[in-house]
């Protein structure tokens, strides 16, 4: 079989990173981790990658004079490994207009709200200052304009009294770590596609 050749770019501890790496586990997935990049040095989502033998990759983005030429490093590198599909898995580093058309279809993102309610960054307390009583999470196909790319799957999850930002973002964190790799099966078997910037199901 055939499997997607993917790359995961991750910024922190990698939860998603490690949730995607055990689907990857099994031999029958139709997906394949190939490449992890971190920005950032000594990110703890490296040592997942590193026991589970992945190839790994630091670039981090203050060796670079703009946005632009870091994306052109990381470009290089993905292409270098015959990389196919990438998974932003908490990479936290916006990617140029000419990154995300480079790779348009071929890369996809995880965030931690129910788009499009919620961008950026500190959703949770935002989804908590608006009051909504659901909240969840998206994987998305990336596009120029941030956290706005077609959908792909979403999982949702209660907004329980008493909640915190950390309550809730380990509620959806547990939805997280279901939702990635199943969003990545359905890219990898073929039943989901970007067609003229709508997500098409087969
Ligand atoms: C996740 O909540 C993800 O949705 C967001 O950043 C967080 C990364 O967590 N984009 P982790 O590094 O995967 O544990």
């Amino acid at each position: 079989m055939k499997r997607l050749r993917t790359a995961v770019l991750i910024s922190g501890r990698g939860s998603n990173l490690q949730s995607l790496i055990r689907a990857c586990a099994d031999p029958k997935f139709p997906a394949e981790i190939v490449l992890v990049i971190s920005n950032v040095e000594n990110a703890g989502g490296l040592d997942h990658a590193r026991a589970a033998n992945i190839a790994t990759k630091t670039i981090s983005h203050k060796s670079f004079a703009s946005r632009e030429e870091f994306d052109a490093a990381l470009d290089t590198a993905l292409r270098d490994a015959n990389v196919e599909f990438i998974c932003l898995a908490g990479f936290m580093r916006i990617l140029s207009d000419w990154f995300a058309r480079r790779w348009e279809g071929r890369i996809v993102n995880i965030h931690p709200s129910l788009l499009p309610a919620f961008k950026g960054l500190n959703v949770h307390q935002q989804a908590l200052d608006a009051g909504v009583r659901v909240a969840g999470c998206t994987v998305h196909y990336v596009v120029p304009e941030l956290d706005s790319g077609p959908i792909i799957a979403q999982a949702s999850v209660p907004v329980l009294h008493g909640d915190t930002a950390d309550t809730l973002a380990a509620r959806i964190l547990t939805e997280e770590h279901k939702l990635y790799p199943l969003a990545l099966k359905m890219i990898a078997e073929g039943k989901v596609e970007l067609r003229d910037g709508t997500a098409v199901f087969a």
